[in-house]
């Protein structure tokens, strides 16, 4: 979910409405807004997304204020409904809220039992209750008070009817930022950075538990003591058009195109005299030297980008490297400790599986790197050594130029430690880096080149029902990421599968109606690979084999071919994961899908 509140000059419910569109890739299950009107509290909520909030209120009259909070949600307890949506209030409090409340429950009975009713299924509306119901007169107070009751994760905008054009936020494990005006006297709360670059570059962290007054006269911080504190400003380094479409079609396209740029961003302050240098992350060969065994951690697209790093550092560095979900690290008393080095990978840096299990990596006396990409996160907050993947923000929902450059730092890091390690001369080392400097380039020509070929071939797949993804080796890393992206905005079923286990089974699957995706581009398992290719193809499957352009293939083996830049074969994922990011893009754009905000999805899941 995302969470805004404004206090300033300006109209509110529309500060509210344009600060929320820039956060509806957190959720778009339902939205709604308070807002103070003459003193009183006004609250316009609805299910659906914020174009239904705008058109309810544009039919409804919209409340006309200088100061309130607004939310888009994304359904965790209770369906969407308008019921269901945020705002939720007390007699005397109203409240937005992203997050979970775990206790809620006894909550709801302690509340039910002293009389109170309840409107909606939510843990939120709890929340407001308990505000309503220890109520004091002092606001402050208050808010302490009941987030000592309160169990699990949160971020609330909170206003109180006594106090108008007043605005509270709290936060614990879920993210919140602070924004300040730099022309007009105005304030901001926000999940996230974008939700308030229309208006401010200037914002201030929040700490656990920390509570913020935004009032007319500006914002006062008080820390879990309730004592005022002082805090550093940041300033955002993105712009404003970083966060805008800039004249493509979806946010998705657009950030497939910035991918060359994000990587250079991304490895050229990495690179010193021809080696990789990440020390300004923390991060030194003695350093790197003392680990013995690397676990990688991460959710959906980043724990992709953790399967390539497995195969490059393995492959190179000669250390066994574990890759596991983070919801399944988390509850498996997983073999870590001291001397283990555990990478989390993610682009929020907010998503609660992964920041619970670095927290359980630390807990077991390993170290932490974690590899982030937005800035001030927790996570990046929270690890013991940080690389900022430097992608600029990331809207579509579909993950795509934030994979790429975690790919990009997986194969720095994978130089230096393999270097640290005595597994590659000073030579090799330097020889990896000047070609991992020209994959921007090559990332371009590639775009270019197979642009037409990849859109021919989504409106291929516009009926099919389900899909195979096929690859050996870093192909297959690939192939999972390909299928996943497939999956998330064509909603079309399909599977990666290691090429070679085919015959173990799902080959069974294979009719006429299932397409397959091969990719092959590792030159030794390229015989491999076609021989499994040319098993689906003999029994009927329509196949898309994606290779380098050194390669031609007859009709016995791929209806369609497309063909990437032929380069060195450890960086082929750079480029190979192209065609698939595209193919699934085509594919859910003739489908008529909304691409930038699938169905289901949130970007960033803050909850469990
Ligand atoms: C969500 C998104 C995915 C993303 C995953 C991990 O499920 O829909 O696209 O890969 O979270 O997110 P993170 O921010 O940790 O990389």
């Amino acid at each position: 979910c995302g969470i805004v509140g404004y206090v300033g000059p300006r109209d509110c419910s529309d500060v509210l409405v344009s600060a929320l569109t820039r956060l509806e890739y957190r959720g778009y299950d339902s939205a709604g807004i308070a807002v103070f009107e003459n003193g009183k509290i006004e609250v316009a909520k609805t299910k659906g997304r914020l174009k239904d909030l705008s058109e309810k209120m544009e039919r409804e009259g919209k409340p006309l204020g200088h100061a309130g909070i607004g939310h888009t949600r994304w359904a965790t307890h209770g369906q969407p409904s308008d019921i269901n949506s945020h705002p939720h209030s007390g007699k005397r409090v109203t409240i937005v809220h992203n997050g979970i409340i775990e206790n809620y429950i006894e909550l709801k009975d302690y509340l039910l039992k002293k009389g109170r009713t309840f409107l909606s299924e939510t843990d939120t509306e709890v929340v407001a209750q308990l505000l309503d119901y220890k109520y004091n007169g002092d606001p402050i107070d208050t808010i302490h008070n009941v987030i000592r009751m309160l169990k699990g994760s949160f971020a609330f905008g909170i206003v109180f009817a006594d106090y108008p054009d007043v605005v509270y936020a709290v936060r614990r494990e879920s993210p919140l930022i602070v924004g300040i005006g730099e022309e007009k006297k105005e304030c901001f709360i926000a999940s996230d950075v974008p939700a308030i670059l229309n208006y401010t570059k200037k914002y201030y962290l929040m700490d656990h538990d920390e509570i913020v007054k935004l009032s007319h006269d500006g914002v006062e911080f008080f820390d879990s003591h309730m004592l005022p504190v002082t805090k550093e400003l940041q300033e955002a380094d993105w712009d404003m058009d970083a966060a805008e479409k800039g004249g493509y079609p979806h946010f998705m396209i657009k950030e497939i195109h910035e991918q060359p740029d994000s990587i250079k961003r991304t490895i050229i302050p990495r690179i010193v005299n021809g080696m990789p240098d990440l020390s300004e992350c923390g991060i030194t060969v003695e350093k790197l030297r003392e680990f013995k065994n690397i676990h990688i951690v991460a959710c959906g697209t980043a724990m992709h980008a953790g399967m390539v790093g497995k195969y490059v550092i393995e492959q190179l560095a000669r250390v066994p490297v574990n890759v596991d979900i983070a919801s399944e690290f988390r509850y498996r008393n997983p073999l870590v400790g001291e001397g283990d080095l555990v990478i989390i990978i993610s682009q929020s840096g907010e998503t609660a599986d992964s920041k619970a299990a670095m927290a359980l990596a630390k807990e077991y006396g390993a170290k932490t790197l974690a590899i982030v990409n937005a800035k001030g996160s927790s996570i990046a907050r929270e690890a013991d050594m940080l690389i900022y993947t430097h992608a600029g923000p990331e809207i579509a929902v579909a993950s795509t130029k934030a994979y790429m450059v975690q790919i990009a730092v997986m194969y720095l890091f994978a130089f230096q430690f393999a270097f640290a390690k005595g597994k590659i001369t000073e030579e090799e080392c330097k020889s990896l880096v000047s070609s991992l400097l020209e994959v921007p380039d090559k990332v371009k020509e590639t775009l270019d080149k197979i642009m037409d070929d990849c859109q021919y071939v989504g409106s291929t797949l516009i009926n099919a029902d389900s899909l195979l993804y096929i690859g050996r080796g870093l192909d297959y890393a690939l192939s999972m990421e390909g299928s996943l992206k497939l999956k998330e905005i064509s909603y079309i079923h399909s599977e990666s599968y290691a090429a070679g286990e085919l015959k173990h089974g799902t080959i069974s699957l294979i009719t006429k109606d299932m397409p397959v995706i091969a990719v092959a581009t590792q030159n030794q398992l390229l015989e491999k690979t076609i021989s499994n290719v040319k098993e689906v193809k003999a029994r009927g499957a329509y196949v898309i084999l994606i290779c380098d352009e050194d390669n031609t293939f007859g009709e016995d083996v791929a209806d369609q071919i497309i063909q990437v830049p032929k380069f060195r074969e450890e960086l082929m994922p750079m480029l190979a994961i192209v065609p698939l990011q595209l193919i699934a893009y085509y594919t859910a754009l003739s489908r008529g899908n909304d691409i930038d905000k699938p169905r289901n999805l949130a970007k960033s899941v803050t909850v469990e």
